[in-house]
């Protein structure tokens, strides 16, 4: 009897401290999940915060969108979706909504050169790109998704661009792509890399989609500026470029031009240059 009263303490002591630990535990994983949901929910609050701080701060031609109404017309394509099955199309009521405006004769699109072209166009007001326009600007290098059954919108644990074809960010920057290159008119440019081997890749964004929406009713021509390095790896001459050609819709003129890295910086570097001049 002593002695199992003796070692019930022990055993007690025992119970105890396992509640005590379990309780331990229990608060520590409330106090992780609780400020885990915080920082979830801020993040997302974070999300629609910049969304409309962008769309509000853009200097577009154009004022008077409505912000709200656009941030609407964006989350319903994904929301409460799964993050591997948002369709392309699921954006068409977001590019209704903020149209491509015509921008002839300046709309720049560009494959591989992407730090290099925005570069150029921040500097010399005479090209729009994508990520010129409002929603291309909103929403550059953003990360967004849905979760089944949560009107939510999550910023972390997305599937990635190659994780699943159908994910929200892939999905808008192919329909925003092909919104504006539908939206093409006049002289179009195309800034490629001319220090790789292949410029032109069928399976890029600009060869899958860009390519071949440019319509000759309204495309006149497209001039590509191969932008190449000291020792240029590949020119305009190069097969891949030919294939372009190929996908043009017939009666748009294509040019090339090799056009030096170095050239292009000395020409947005000085203000008194006249954008045409740059190539
Ligand atoms: C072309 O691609 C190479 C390799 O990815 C890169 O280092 C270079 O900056 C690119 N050139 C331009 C003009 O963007
Ligand atoms: C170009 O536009 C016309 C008229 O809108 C249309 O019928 C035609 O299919 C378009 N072509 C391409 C290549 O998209
Ligand atoms: C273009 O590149 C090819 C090889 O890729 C070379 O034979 C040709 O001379 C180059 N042309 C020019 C104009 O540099
Ligand atoms: C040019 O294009 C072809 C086919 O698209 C490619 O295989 C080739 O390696 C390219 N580059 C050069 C430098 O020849």
């Amino acid at each position: 009897m002593e002695h199992g009263e003796y070692s019930r303490p022990g055993k007690k002591r025992n119970t105890r401290c396992l509640a005590i630990s379990v309780c331990a535990a229990l608060l520590i994983v409330i106090v992780i999940a609780l400020a885990l949901g915080l920082s979830l929910s801020h993040r997302n609050e974070g999300f629609k915060a910049t969304f409309i701080a962008r769309c509000e701060g853009f200097h577009g031609k154009s004022k008077g969108y409505d912000c709200q109404k656009i941030w609407s017309a964006f989350e319903q394509a994904y929301v409460g979706q799964d993050p591997c099955k948002v369709p392309v199309e699921a954006y068409d009521p977001l590019i209704a909504a903020a149209p491509f405006e015509p921008a002839c004769n300046r709309m720049m699109f560009w494959s591989k050169t992407q730090d290099f072209v925005h570069d150029f166009t921040e500097k010399k007001d005479c090209f729009v790109t994508l990520e010129d326009t409002l929603l291309g600007f909103t929403l550059d290098g953003l990360t967004w998704c849905g979760k089944e059954g949560s009107s939510e919108t999550f910023t972390t644990g997305c599937p990635g661009w190659s994780q699943c074809e159908k994910n929200p960010v892939r999905s808008f920057w192919i329909r925003a792509s092909d919104g504006f290159a539908a939206s093409a008119c006049g002289d179009v440019t195309a800034m490629l890399n001319g220090s790789i081997d292949t410029p032109f890749s069928p399976t890029s964004i600009f060869g899958s989609i860009e390519v071949k929406r440019f319509n000759s009713t309204t495309v006149k021509t497209l001039t590509v500026v191969l932008v190449t390095q000291e020792s240029p790896t590949t020119n305009c001459t190069n097969a891949s470029l030919k294939d372009l050609q190929k996908e043009l819709d017939q009666g748009i003129k294509y040019t090339c031009k090799d056009v030096p890295e170095s050239k292009i910086n000395e020409c947005s570097s000085r203000p008194d240059v006249p954008c045409g001049a740059c190539w």
